[in-house]
């Protein structure tokens, strides 16, 4: 059995730079040779997919708090046992744009459910699986609201302002964030991301080196 590739997750508000960050860390990773998956939640797996179209379609009040946790965990286990954990297991570096923490922060805080229901439910699905390593970028939401507002003024993603219950909304998840970031101190990095575009990956690079490179962990398997 070859080396084991790590599993990375991506976390935080709406618009503070996940995606931008994971297309920016995939280059220089495959760049130093090793074999990367970029993927996403919910979504990443066909299944899992299948269920983002359910979540994202209709109504915004179509599922309550409860019936979304079960559908994005439905969604998360079709997406760890078909694709996450082969991956892994076949020594390539996973990096995931949101994971449970999403959830914990999103339903757990955001919606109210509380932080222990999502994490019984993540137990019962999933186990002890969390990601090795999860960075959650710290940047709040009046800081983010003009990136968010910007790209929904595109064509076909609704609303071009944010009421005071959305904001509210999100400063929970925001401060649910820093609640996680706590808790599971021994797998998040929490990244200062109010910064350029340049330092937030200076700052995540550093901190993969730190975490990795005394395992060896960063070499790459060739
Ligand atoms: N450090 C930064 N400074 C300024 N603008 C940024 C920074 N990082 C990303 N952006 C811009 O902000 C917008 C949102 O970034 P991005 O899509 O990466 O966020 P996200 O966290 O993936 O958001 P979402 O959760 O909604 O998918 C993009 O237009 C991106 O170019
Ligand atoms: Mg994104």
């Amino acid at each position: 059995m070859g080396v084991k590739g790590q599993f990375i997750a991506f976390e935080g508000c709406e618009g503070s730079g996940k995606t931008t960050q994971i297309k920016l860390l995939t280059k220089i990773l495959v760049s130093k040779g090793f074999d990367v998956l970029a993927t996403r939640e919910p979504g990443g797996s066909p299944g899992g997919e299948d269920v983002r179209t359910l979540l994202k379609q209709g109504h915004e009040n179509r599922w309550d708090g409860l019936s979304e946790a079960l559908l994005l965990y439905a969604a998360r286990h079709d997406h760890v046992e078909k694709i996450i954990k082969p991956a892994i297991d076949k020594g390539t570096w996973v990096l995931c744009d949101r994971f449970s923490d999403s959830s914990f922060a999103y339903q757990g805080f955001g919606r109210g459910l509380g932080l222990q229901t999502l994490e019984k439910l993540h137990t019962l699905v999933l186990g002890d699986f969390f990601p090795d390593l999860t960075f959650i970028f710290d940047i709040p939401p009046q800081e983010t609201y003009e990136r968010v507002l910007r790209r929904r003024s595109r064509p076909g993603q609704g609303g071009d302002r944010f009421d005071d219950m959305e904001m509210a909304f999100h400063q929970r998840v925001y401060e649910g964030y820093h609640v996680i970031a706590q808790k599971y101190a021994h797998r998040c990095a929490v990244i200062q991301a109010t910064v350029s575009i340049e330092a937030i990956q200076e700052n995540i690079v550093g901190v993969l080196e730190k975490k990795f490179s005394d395992s060896g962990a960063l070499k790459p398997h060739v």
